[in-house]
């Protein structure tokens, strides 16, 4: 039997009927209306038998360290946060304010409000074009050399892999290549909380590594980990963790993620892998994306067709919902809880789906100017306005249409020409404003900075 430190303590504690007068209101008793009872059984506050997230040690620390060891890394820390959660707290720990910092331009909207919270100045790392597959490739580490380069004060590089649509990019190579520069190597995992049950990922080369258990595990939302490697011990994560994280943290929720170690490990494991030779057997019937275009996580399945949202309206017509769909593409996040009869339900939909080569997309432009830094950016007063009417205005956020599913304009970018044309030929965007910078005269004229 695997060892569940946390759930063992929350559950003998309740099993003694503690009269619970502590948070939270429900005090383990049935809600009105709502039977949680097995839940709210354990769900307690910081109590002597509970331990505390942010204080170390302890069930919970017990577990964390189990989570560690699985992930070949020094140091876990339970996330309530998310992911979202996960990145603010590692580039708060790999960077100090106002540092530079070699960023995927790829990375999720979190990365990028880490930028604007710790003002930081970032140096985007674009990826190749993959114009068949209509999607970006893995991260180079030779751009990541020329980066460096060219900017050695740089000591931090952030990427995300895999990505939305499973690219890996080559964890060892990138760690190698940030050590031998004195930098670290920030990984948002965000979407692979899964591959260390499926074999070796190089996710341990990373220093510091976000990982949604939520999202491929079976983990209830927002359940997630930070891992540390070397340089930042389990106090350095609990400390940046309690800066974005909630002082009362679930306790059902991390000792769901204690509970989901053990299950991937008795058996989660073996399940994941039938999945993955699933997915490998779909790639195969339809058309997708598979290693011949790049690097893939085994476990996520895109498949391909000239009208994405077509083909996902037509398999939810027939109650089988996608994670997401683009123009070209069809993304589905398959785990270790699906099995024969849903592999079957899922291929006898695909079936009826307009799936086919998807369309030839061009590759994104090079980033547009920067006028303000993501800090002013996020900061500034702003509006909306129609695509068509902002050109030369300063973008306040991100505009990332899928694909490319990196952003076209990052925030403090200025929404020139040539990306507006290039945004309209993609077919982005005609419905939804974009949000703008209100900037005084003299900033806002184009050539003029903030910076
Ligand atoms: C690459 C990436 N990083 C981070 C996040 C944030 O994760 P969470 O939703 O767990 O906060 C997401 C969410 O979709 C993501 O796709």
């Amino acid at each position: 039997m695997e060892k569940t430190p946390l759930y063992d303590a929350l559950t003998a504690f309740a099993a003694q009927h503690p009269l619970r007068m502590s948070m939270p209101g429900h005090k383990g008793k049935p809600l009105p209306g709502l039977d949680l009872t097995g839940l709210a059984a354990i769900d307690f506050t910081e109590l002597p038998p509970t331990g505390n997230l942010f204080d170390g040690g302890g069930a919970i620390g017990e577990a964390e360290g189990l989570w560690a060891e699985v992930f070949h890394m020094d140091s876990c820390l339970f996330l309530t946060g998310g992911s979202t959660q996960g990145v603010l707290s590692a580039l708060t720990l790999a960077c100090k304010p106002g540092d530079s910092i070699l960023l995927d331009r790829g990375s999720h909207r979190s990365a990028y409000n880490a930028l604007a919270l710790l003002d930081l100045k970032p140096v985007y790392l674009d990826r190749p074009w993959l114009a068949g597959a209509g999607v970006t490739g893995p991260i180079s580490p030779e751009r990541v050399e020329e980066a460096l380069a060219a900017h050695p004060e740089i000591k931090t590089l952030c990427i995300t892999s895999p990505t939305y649509y499973g690219v890996l990019s080559d964890l060892p190579a990138l760690g190698a290549v940030m050590h031998r520069h004195g930098g670290l190597l920030v990984v948002d995992g965000a979407h692979g909380a899964h591959l260390p049950f499926l074999g070796d990922y190089g996710l341990s080369e990373a220093d510091l590594l976000v990982a949604s258990a939520h999202k491929t595990l079976p983990a209830p939302g927002q359940s997630a980990l930070l891992f540390s490697n070397g340089t930042f011990s389990q106090a350095d994560l609990r400390r940046a963790g309690s800066l974005y994280g909630s002082s009362s943290p679930s306790y059902p929720m991390m000792a769901a993620l204690d509970v989901c170690r053990a299950h991937m490990l008795e058996g989660g494991g073996e399940a994941y892998r039938r999945t993955a030779d699933e997915v490998v057997r779909l790639r195969r019937l339809f058309p997708a994306l598979t290693e011949q275009d790049a690097p893939l996580d085994p476990a996520r399945l895109v498949l391909c067709s000239p009208d994405g949202y077509a083909a996902q309206a037509a398999l939810q017509a027939r109650n089988v919902w996608p994670e997401m769909a683009d123009g070209g593409h069809v993304v589905f996040i398959p785990t270790c809880a699906d099995g024969k009869a849903e592999f079957a339900r899922l291929e006898a939909a695909l079936g009826q789906a307009a799936l086919g080569p998807c369309p030839g997309y061009p590759a994104p432009p090079q980033p547009p100017e920067r006028v303000l830094t993501p800090r002013q950016a996020l900061f500034a007063p702003r509006r909306s306005l129609p695509l068509e009417q902002a050109e030369g205005q300063v973008a306040v956020a991100q505009v990332a249409p899928y694909p490319p599913g990196i952003p076209v304009v990052a925030p403090g970018e200025r929404l020139d020409k040539k990306t507006i044309a290039y945004l309209t030929q993609i077919g982005y965007n005609t419905l939804e404003d974009v949000s703008v910078a209100v900037l005084c005269e003299a900033a806002s004229a184009p050539g003029s900075r903030y910076l």
